[in-house]
């Protein structure tokens, strides 16, 4: 079955916004080779780049001509700066590109990720659209945000773009964990705001009643192949399952690694809930980062109040889908997209 693989060429960045899980203490560049095992020994459905910013890797430009001569679809997110280095046909090349904001307004994106933070994602946007790739913003929902995420969707919408959303995980800090309370409340800013296409973040899918996520979808559907030149079931994931070399070869099958085991694990508490087969726990690498893959997933409504607080939870998420039949095809990182497209009937 064809997977999609995430790849970070660099861990490098030419900003240092302190929300990132992307490690720092030393620099990690993938090589030419090293991609080349993972397309050659990997069914690769899709790339998307990611962890750092893809342009500081000095070959990034020939991996970028690799994934087009072999005819990967190739999807990038970026602050801007590794879209800006190419030409208008290498640019044109990527299937998608997402350019992140995490705030709704220059002032508070450039307080947050540096001065120009804000002017260098704003002209990729407009560039990317003007070549009609098609693109969309990313933003990672905090407790510094989260009641500003309608807001971030409609500047998302008036450029013409879809907004995509991540729950911040903590890797390298809690500063910006949500609580219980604003995890929820964050979607449901979400969800009135626009009409839902994804979403596989598999507690909210399941709790939304939609129940078409099999657990997270890292570990089976999805695989990641970091700068250090490890592979993890998840960008976030706190170990290493192996190193790119495993995957050459017949010595070790990575998907059966223990990494990618305990990524696919059901926490025993979880086996009668009535939601275990699309939420399988939840968010694995937040439980994993915590040290606690064995607890259902810290935002969960059943284990904080049962089916009285799934009825509250419910309740607060009113949301739309754009297209109710593609929903159960539902992505392959827990992700969460809303559109500027029309809404269906609602709910
Ligand atoms: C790690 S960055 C790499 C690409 C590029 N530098 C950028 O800013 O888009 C990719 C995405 O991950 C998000 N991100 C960073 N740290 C995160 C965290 N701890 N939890 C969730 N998402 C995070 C970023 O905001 C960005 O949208």
């Amino acid at each position: 079955m064809p997977v999609a693989v995430g790849i970070g060429l660099t861990n490098e960045c030419n900003l240092a916004c302190p929300h990132c899980y992307r490690p720092t203490l030393t620099q990690q560049r993938l090589s030419v080779p090293e991609v080349e095992t993972i397309l050659d020994n990997l069914d690769v459905g899709s790339v998307n780049l990611g962890v750092g910013e893809n342009g500081v890797h000095p070959e990034y430009r020939d991996m970028l001509a690799l994934f087009r001569e072999r005819n990967v679809k190739t999807a990038i997110t970026s602050n801007g700066y590794s879209l800006d280095m190419l030409s208008d046909e290498e640019l044109s090349a990527f299937h998608s590109v997402e350019l992140s904001f995490d705030f709704p307004t220059k002032k508070e994106m450039d307080e947050f990720r540096g001065e120009g933070s804000w002017e260098m994602a704003s002209e990729s946007v407009e560039r990317c659209l003007r070549l009609g790739i098609p693109t969309s913003v990313a933003a990672v929902m905090m407790n510094t945000n989260y009641d500003k995420i309608g807001d971030t969707a409609r500047f998302a919408f008036g450029l013409g773009c879809d907004l995509r959303v991540n729950v911040y995980q903590p890797v390298t800090g809690e500063e910006f964990t949500l609580s219980y309370e604003q995890f929820w409340r964050g979607f449901a800013n979400l969800f009135a705001a626009g009409p839902v296409v994804v979403c596989s973040e598999p507690l909210v899918n399941a709790v939304m009643g939609l129940e078409s996520s099999r657990g997270s979808p890292c570990g089976t559907r999805s695989i990641r192949a970091l700068p250090a030149g490890t592979i993890s079931p998840c960008p976030y994931w706190p170990a290493a399952a192996g190193i790119i070399p495993h995957l050459a070869g017949n010595g070790r099958d990575i998907w059966k690694s223990r990494e990618f085991e305990k990524s696919r694990r059901v926490p025993e508490a979880c086996e009668p809930c009535r939601f275990v087969e699309s939420c399988a726990g939840g968010c694995a690498s937040r439980r994993a980062i915590r040290n606690n893959i064995e607890q259902p997933d810290e935002y969960c409504p059943v284990v904080r109040g049962g089916e009285e607080e799934v009825r509250r939870i419910r309740e607060m998420l009113r949301y739309t889908l754009s297209d109710p039949s593609d929903v159960p095809k539902a992505g392959n990182a827990c992700t969460t997209v809303i559109t500027t497209a029309e809404a269906a009937p609602s709910q």
